[in-house]
């Protein structure tokens, strides 16, 4: 018997299926990894040649809560200039990786059975992170038919009078999928009416590939009412700097900064300095990136449409792609397996990014052309060999 005693509510807490696949890839030899959710790109030598005379500068110390003041001075501004989002520096908080700050939020917000309306597929961590915080998920799903777009009307009929916030991700991971203007507006509608809070995870708002990325925080009403989720992982190809910020009213950022306290105690300072540095410098590279991206999505979308049995919308940003595989006969999960056996291509079965992602699987275009034209061969001739 062991000498420690998990508790109850995780106690029957199993890896999720996108570890199992992780696991089961590992063990493939010469494998085509479309599964990395990641940019496959270093962070750009300059930006670690930042942080490293940062260091030298002495910025080893403890940094402030909140995160350097001109760090945020510096968010603020690129938000300003590029949508027109006006804020002050009291209403940016640095955090660790984009990820940290819906947690906060959630633990900010929820009492025991308060629900937060989750549009999916989505990122799976918005699910642990409202259950963990005692809250309850209520789903809506974003259907292919709409573009793997959440509509107004849907979000609306999910609401009941435990609803207290709305989780919205555009670019959307898994699909891809850029919630247009009008959508938007419609769903500005419903959260004032039953006044709501959002969390608008725009992590990926520098990858887009066609027509406009509109911070919900700029929609007349919302600021208020919102937490833009940004960050520095997909757009610098910065992951593993852990570093990434919230946007929201200050009444509670300063609670969530009071929470993160016995979490974290603010963001690793040669990190922050990095950022700044790669926030001045980059746009160039950023939208570089983004090009590549481009050209690499829109090579597997064709080869994917090419496949019997397969077919793929375009995404309008990110560097996913969401194709539907019930064609094949097989569910997400039997899909990704089998294709791991027979192709040693690596995907993430779609059912792992909320119920309405069964009969996908996520495609991730973080490879060089040519790995990801071997890739789509495998896949083809597995596919065509069945
Ligand atoms: C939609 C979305 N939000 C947030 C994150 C977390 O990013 P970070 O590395 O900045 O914590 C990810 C990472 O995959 C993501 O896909």
């Amino acid at each position: 018997m062991s000498a420690v005693k998990i508790a109850e509510r995780f106690s029957d807490l199993q890896p999720s299926l996108m570890v199992k696949v992780f696991r089961a890839a590992a063990q493939v030899e010469d494998l085509s990894n479309l599964g990395i959710g990641e940019p496959d790109f270093n962070t750009e030598p300059d930006i670690v040649d930042a942080a490293a005379r940062a260091g030298k500068e002495g910025f080893t110390h403890y940094p402030p809560l909140p995160g350097f003041l001109d760090l945020r001075q510096e968010i603020c501004s690129y938000w300003d200039k590029k949508y027109g989002l006006k804020s002050v520096p009291d209403e940016v908080f640095v955090t660790t990786g984009g990820i940290q700050s819906p947690f906060l939020l959630f633990q900010a917000i929820l009492d025991p059975g308060d629900e937060v309306i989750v549009t999916e597929p989505c990122f799976v961590a918005y699910f642990q992170q409202v259950e963990y915080n005692g809250g309850r998920v209520v789903t809506v799903p974003c259907l292919e038919e709409n573009g793997f777009n959440p509509r107004a009307e849907d979000i609306e009929k999910a609401i009941t009078p435990r609803t207290r916030a709305i989780m919205l991700n555009s670019p959307c991971n898994p699909t891809g999928a850029v919630i247009d203007r009008v959508e938007l507006e419609k769903i500005a509608a419903v959260v004032e009416k039953h006044d709501l809070f959002v969390v608008s995870d725009e992590i990926y708002e520098s990858i887009l590939f066609e027509g406009e990325h509109v911070p919900f925080a700029t929609l007349p009403g919302m600021k208020e009412r919102t937490m833009t989720v940004g960050g520095f992982s997909k757009s610098h190809a910065m992951t593993g700097w852990r570093i990434g910020y919230a946007i929201a009213p200050r009444e509670i950022l300063g609670l969530m900064q009071v929470l993160s306290i016995v979490q974290s105690f603010g963001v690793n300072s040669l990190a922050q300095k990095a950022a700044l540095y790669a926030l001045k410098t980059q746009e160039k590279k950023v939208m570089e990136r983004r090009d590549i991206f481009r050209q690499r999505v829109d090579y597997a979308l064709e080869r994917l449409n090419a496949i019997p049995g397969i077919s793929c919308l375009k995404p309008g940003g990110s560097f996913y792609l969401f194709p539907n595989i019930s064609g094949t006969g097989m569910n997400s999960e039997e899909f990704t397996f089998w294709l791991l056996e027979k192709a040693k291509v690596a995907v993430i079965p779609g059912i792992s990014f909320g119920k309405s992602g069964e009969g996908y699987v996520r495609i991730s275009c973080a490879m060089s052309l040519k790995d990801l034209e071997k890739a789509m061969d495998r896949m083809e001739n597995a596919l065509k060999n069945r």
